[in-house]
């Protein structure tokens, strides 16, 4: 029970994405995919994803799911092009409806764009049980860094999305619209006390820290529950709301947010195009 877990880092955003294997069955899900976006020029590259998709088939690997653990706001999500090229179901939490609200409004999108998640063939809820080829998988809803957040359990490895960071980052930014600190604190306690110590987890982002100078992304319930410098045991609910919000104060918005929610929040579809074929995204001015 114990899946093959391969990392492939994004430096442009930092972002860490995954194909995570039945070894006994060559079937995979790809988690939290990127697409390369350079903002000046409004452009995308599949250069990232492409890496992904040759991966996949240079192993011979079936695609099962392709799984978003939230609506990112740091890079768009190569999601429906990975589904495209190599099949699988495309899945997120149910809370996703949420996010399409809070953003549909923000982006004022026009009634095409539902808000109902059917952009995803699967909307995940907390204790959803799934198969990855035969390891057995299950669901946590894992809110606060937004209220989609889902973490993704397979087997002995756990893929928490921005809910938790390296014992020595702690934890990600709670002030997102539709973001909450204290939800974020919970979520940690039921990851740290719901998974065995000995749960191998995995990042989705990684930005090095003080006193480290390579990026990291794998760590373990224990190490966290120990070590963890925003959530470790014996740390109190109130604490880390005070320090969450603190900090958060001092972060500028991620500098592809504004392309990055307008496209994830349709499953990492652009929106339609105009009339004369161009596809535009939006910038909502002194809105965030
Ligand atoms: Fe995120």
């Amino acid at each position: 029970m114990r899946p093959e877990v391969t990392a492939f880092f994004d430096e442009a955003t930092n972002t860490i994405s995954y194909v995570v294997v039945d070894p006994s069955t060559n079937r995979c899900a790809v988690i939290d995919s990127v697409l390369d976006y350079e903002p000046d020029a409004a452009r995308t590259d599949k250069r990232s994803a492409n890496e992904i998709i040759d991966f996949v088939r240079r192993h011979g690997l079936e695609v099962e799911w392709v799984l978003e653990t939230h609506v990112h706001a740091d890079h768009l999500s190569a999601a429906p092009y990975i589904k495209q090229e190599l099949g699988g179901k495309l899945a997120t939490g149910s809370e996703i409806t949420t996010v399409q609200n809070v953003f549909g409004k923000i982006f004022n999108a026009g009634t095409e764009f539902q808000r109902d998640g059917s952009q995803f063939d699967v909307l995940f809820r907390d204790g959803d049980t799934f198969r990855l080829g035969e390891i057995p998988a299950r669901v946590m809803h894992t809110p606060g860094h937004t209220p989609a957040d889902m973490t993704y359990v397979i087997g002995d490895a756990a893929f928490v999305g921005d809910t938790l960071f390296m014992p020595d980052a702690g934890t990600a930014r709670a002030d997102f619209p539709g973001g909450d600190a204290h939800k974020l604190f919970r979520s940690t306690r039921r990851i740290l006390h719901e998974l065995p110590d000995e749960t191998r987890l995995f990042m989705c982002h990684d930005y090095k820290a003080p006193g480290r100078d390579t990026y990291a992304w794998e760590t373990t319930v224990g190490e966290e529950k120990r070590h963890n410098i925003h959530v470790r045991e014996g740390r109190s609910e109130d604490e880390f709301v005070a320090m969450r919000t603190a900090r958060d104060k001092t972060l500028g918005m991620p500098r592809l947010i504004l392309p990055s929610v307008q496209v994830n929040m349709r499953a990492g579809q652009m929106p339609p195009p105009e009339d004369n074929g161009v596809r535009y995204l939006k910038i909502p001015v002194d809105t965030l």
